[in-house]
């Protein structure tokens, strides 16, 4: 793995600009689990069934109940990791201009990280699905599920679920990054949500390094990274970071 962290860091280093595209793995050493793999949330849930727009529009109670009130517990305490903050390090040492992110938890921004574009938006703002008014999650009563705006309307996380469209802005400054960038840093996603995990593929396609820090492989893994540094996003962040502080 140390070869690979010297490889990373100095592909960093040449590089004029790095785009890195994150997921929920980045968020694991904060006490987040993912969505896939062992320990996954959809081992335990049906997306289908909770985390889909035409679910929560059916029964909001209920995907509250299940899935939005356990998400707010586990987020209004988590704090951002060495891969959050390396990634902020990253942006200080001027080489990392933007993060695509498809978490929700805001971590990277706590972390110190000033252009992070929110591919799936952000929990820390619900919505009325009646009048749109908005309010801070940390705001929001729990004491009767699901809460409600003071129009009467049912309040709504301000993120995308499935089968919801991904915000154009973010998509399509996502692909000018990623057709602009010479190395894309992949860290902590599975790559099976589309349209995210086309990004890497746009990334390699205009000519730039493609370089997944990650325990398993992906589907990118082979095809589309030119290499997988295998370990967890903070430990492998520490080293580069590290490296790069002896490079310059
Ligand atoms: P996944 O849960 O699909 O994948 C998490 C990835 O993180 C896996 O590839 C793990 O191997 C890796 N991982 C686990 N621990 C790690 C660690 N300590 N350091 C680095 N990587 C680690 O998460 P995403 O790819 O983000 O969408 O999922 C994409 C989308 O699917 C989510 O945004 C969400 C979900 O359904 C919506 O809800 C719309």
């Amino acid at each position: 793995m140390d070869d690979l962290i010297k490889k990373a860091a100095e592909d960093i280093a040449a590089a004029r600009q790095v785009t890195a595209l994150t997921g929920a793995g980045i968020s694991v050493e904060s006490g987040i689990p993912p969505f896939r793999g062992k320990g996954g949330l959809w081992e335990k849930i049906d997306p289908m069934e909770y985390a889909h727009i035409d679910a929560f529009s059916r029964d909001p109670e209920k995907v509250w109940e299940v899935l939005i009130k356990g998400m707010k517990d586990i987020l209004d305490t988590a704090e951002p990791n060495d891969a959050h903050k390396g990634l902020a390090r990253l942006e200080k040492f001027g080489k990392l201009k933007t993060i695509i992110t498809q978490n929700v938890d805001g971590l990277h921004q706590t972390a110190g990280s000033t252009d992070v574009i929110e591919f799936h938006g952000n929990f820390a703002w619900q919505r009325c699905t009646d009048c749109g008014d908005r309010c801070r999650t940390s705001d929001i009563s729990m004491e009767k599920i699901p809460p409600r705006c003071h129009c009467g309307g049912i309040y709504r996380p301000d993120c995308v679920f499935f089968g919801e469209m991904i915000p154009p802005d973010a998509l399509l400054r996502s692909r000018t990054l990623a057709m602009s960038c010479d190395v894309m840093l992949v860290m902590g996603t599975s790559a099976m949500v589309q349209p995210a995990a086309y990004m890497p593929v746009l990334a390699r396609e205009n000519g730039a390094r493609v370089i997944e820090i990650n325990p398993e492989p992906t589907p990118l893994t082979g095809h589309i990274s030119d290499y997988i540094i295998q370990g967890s996003g903070g430990v492998v962040m520490n080293g580069i970071i590290a490296r790069l502080e002896g490079l310059s």
